[in-house]
């Protein structure tokens, strides 16, 4: 029989506001696993980039590397659970999960996260959080760079258009109307960047599931997830013969 329980690493990377949290955070309900948004770490260290100025305004908004460098160990990101059941991103005590989202953070966290000690950082702390395993995390590098152990790995895509629009929604429902076209050339922008920077692009690992959940209900995207979900366990499962 193969029935014992053995927490396991699923990763789940993709292109920008494809739904990765939505997926990673169901799953993790169902899974009772830690659940962590790797992207809102990268986000916190750019609010906090911004916060600090040190985005120079002569040179296209470069950043000074050599400041966030000196601050980069002493800054604590980590996450809280309401009493809803939601999780915000905690930066240094501050609850900074609205102000992450917004555009102005959006627009500069692909540049931030393309800095190699940045995702070294981060790298170090998404590896923490996972070190006891049961836990799902979403990324962009979570299955070849962070945990290239993963027992499952999830690479999720969706047409541009369509994850403008649910990022557009996502914005609105929390009450920050951004225009869709700015969302959609953000969307476009990031994907290239991540895409194409030096370290830990985005790209499918070779032992990835592929997702398109283009034309897939929350419904049908849960019943997919919750399958390969009980599959990798039932694999990772010693064998106890009788
Ligand atoms: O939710 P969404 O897909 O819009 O993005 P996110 O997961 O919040 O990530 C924001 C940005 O952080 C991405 O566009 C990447 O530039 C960066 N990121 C990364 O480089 N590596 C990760 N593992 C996660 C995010």
């Amino acid at each position: 029989m193969c029935n014992e329980k053995h927490p396991i690493i699923v990763a789940i990377d993709g292109y920008a506001s494809c739904g990765k949290s939505t997926m990673a955070r169901s799953l993790s309900r169902y899974a009772d696993y830690l659940y962590v948004d790797s992207g809102a770490i990268y986000r916190a260290i750019t609010y906090y980039c911004i916060k600090n100025s040190f985005f120079t305004k002569d040179k296209d908004g470069e950043i000074d590397t050599r400041l966030l460098g000196l601050k980069l160990s002493a800054l604590n990101v980590g996450f809280k659970r309401l009493e809803n059941n939601t999780i915000h991103t905690v930066l240094n005590g501050e609850d900074v999960e609205n102000v992450i989202r917004l555009t102005e953070v959006a627009s500069l966290v692909s540049r931030v996260a393309a800095i190699d000690i940045v995702r070294e950082h981060v790298t170090l702390i998404c590896r923490s959080l996972g070190k006891h395993r049961g836990i799902v995390m979403d990324g962009r590098d979570i299955g070849t760079v962070v945990f290239p152990d993963a027992e499952l790995k999830i690479f999720v895509t969706a047409s541009p258009t369509t994850r403008a629009r649910r990022r557009f929604n996502e914005l609105k429902d929390r009450g920050q109307y951004t225009d869709f076209h700015i969302i959609l050339a953000n969307v476009i922008e990031r994907d290239r960047i991540d895409s194409t920077r030096a370290i830990a692009p985005l790209c499918q690992a070779p032992d990835a599931l592929l997702l398109d959940n283009s034309n897939m209900s929350l419904d049908e995207q849960q019943a997919w997830l919750v399958a390969q979900f009980d599959r990798a366990v039932a694999k990772n499962a010693p064998c106890i013969l009788k």
